[in-house]
């Protein structure tokens, strides 16, 4: 690790810690899109001693606003809110761990099969990756068939990154660019598939020339559905007895209570829940259909730690909130309006955007070579109006209008620098005060 001269005495107490991680922890953290490199190098507060609503305090006390990852997407109701943390605290009180089941378990089971009613059975578990894999180890037992196809990301088991045993940029596509498999079974090679979304042709072809057991996708992402995408797969995984599992990690509580296939009247055979279920507590869920979850008897699905209780209370405070104050709207309006503002901008100061994603996450790139400097330069100066922000928002209920207004000041005049910059034809890279971000997550420009 190259470490410049006399770095300390400018270093933030963030940026100084995250030196010392990449020393004793490798790649510095557990969850690649908490790399701060990947936002503002040298500069990102990088560590938090506390939250609340949509604000973040770093370790020297300075607090900012968080428009960028609130969390990776999973605090839609702000980041410690006061009912959930009171539901676990109140468990914490009585006991979080023990030899006997928790209720909390079968209430919230029961909760998301009400929630979904084509689905008859839940297992829980603490990451989506581990949801997916269960959900896929199910899916083969059920089908008695062990080739997957898959579309969108799904964590970073062996089942899904087995992918590009074939070629190392099948999943460049699905969410993660450059995804290294190293240690990956080599054996697994031609065991998973990737499709493009929207690609209905390319699964059908994957479906003709490899006996699958199970599609596994997103429901929709950074692209809508386009024709009938969803219901052709739906009508393809039936006729050919293939298990359809929705990973709704990500997408889940986002556009509807409860997963997105809701909106799209699309129903799967399995879905799994994660990131917002639980408002910053661990907890995931896999729900199905009777005829494939009781397949769970047929094969080993076990963990101490999904059986703690901390987790499925804080998912039942939420989705009551949830339910009461239907966040999903809220969140859904804030983020078209964002959207708006984003395009109305990028007239006002003629800069090509790209905008995307669902509404409650919105983002975009600049259709320029340079998308990655510019980037970094809205982190940079958004830091300095004590902003967390980049070129993607994860919505939460706490970002108001007001807020909204203040971001898109502050946007209006980052926007005039980089028109200048672009127009002088000025070395983007002399916007910055420090090196560019990294790059992993997919960005074409
Ligand atoms: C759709 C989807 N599936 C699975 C995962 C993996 O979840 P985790 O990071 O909790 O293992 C993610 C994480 O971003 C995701 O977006």
């Amino acid at each position: 690790m190259h470490i410049n001269r006399n770095e300390g005495l400018y270093l933030n107490k963030g940026q100084k810690l995250w030196r010392r991680a990449k020393r004793i922890i490798p790649g510095g953290t557990m969850l690649f899109s908490k790399n701060p490199d990947l936002f503002l190098p040298n500069f990102w507060p990088a560590y938090f001693e506390k939250t609340k609503g949509c604000n973040i305090w770093d370790l020297e006390g300075k607090k900012y606003l968080d428009l960028s990852m609130m969390g990776i997407g999973t605090n839609i109701l702000g980041y410690s809110r006061r009912e959930v943390d009171g539901a676990v605290r109140n468990i914490i009180d009585k006991g979080n761990m023990a030899t006997l089941n928790s209720k909390e378990e079968i209430l919230l089971a029961e909760k998301l099969v009400q929630m979904h009613p084509w689905a008859g059975q839940v297992r829980f578990a603490r990451t989506g990756g581990e949801a997916a894999a269960i959900a896929v180890r199910i899916a083969r037992a059920a089908t008695g068939r062990d080739k997957i196809a898959i579309c969108g990301y799904h964590g970073w088991h062996d089942w899904y990154l087995s992918a590009n045993l074939s070629n190392s940029k099948n999943l460049d596509s699905h969410l993660m660019k450059n995804l290294l498999i190293q240690g990956v079974q080599k054996n697994l090679k031609n065991s998973a598939f990737a499709f493009e979304y929207n690609n209905f042709n390319q699964l059908k072809q994957i479906v003709s020339s490899h006996d699958i057991g199970a599609v596994v996708m997103e429901v929709s992402r950074n692209e809508i559905p386009k024709n009938n995408f969803l219901d052709n797969v739906r009508k393809l995984t039936k006729n050919k007895n293939i298990v359809l599992i929705f990973d709704e990690c990500t997408s889940g509580f986002r556009e509807t209570f409860g997963g997105l296939h809701i909106k799209y009247k699309i129903n799967p055979d399995m879905a799994t829940f994660g990131k917002a279920l639980g408002n910053g507590y661990a907890i995931n869920a896999v729900i199905g259909r009777n005829s494939v979850m009781n397949y769970v008897n047929s094969t080993f699905i076990s963990s101490t730690f999904w059986t703690e209780r901390i987790g499925s209370a804080a998912a039942l405070k939420t989705l009551e909130i949830m339910e009461k104050i239907k966040s999903w709207k809220i969140i859904s309006n804030i983020g078209s309006d964002v959207k708006k503002k984003w395009l109305q901008l990028s007239k006002i100061h003629n800069i090509k955007l790209d905008i995307k994603g669902l509404d409650a996450l919105p983002k975009f790139d600049f259709v320029n070579k340079n998308n990655l400097y510019y980037k970094t330069y809205i982190s940079q100066e958004f830091l300095k109006k004590n902003f967390l922000a980049s070129n993607s928002i994860y919505l939460c209920v706490n970002h108001n209008k007001n807020l909204i207004n203040r971001y898109f000041d502050i946007l209006d005049s980052i926007f005039v620098k980089i028109k200048q910059s672009m127009e002088s034809n000025s070395d983007a890279e002399k916007l910055l005060e420090g090196p560019v971000c990294i790059s992993g997550i997919r960005s074409k420009y």
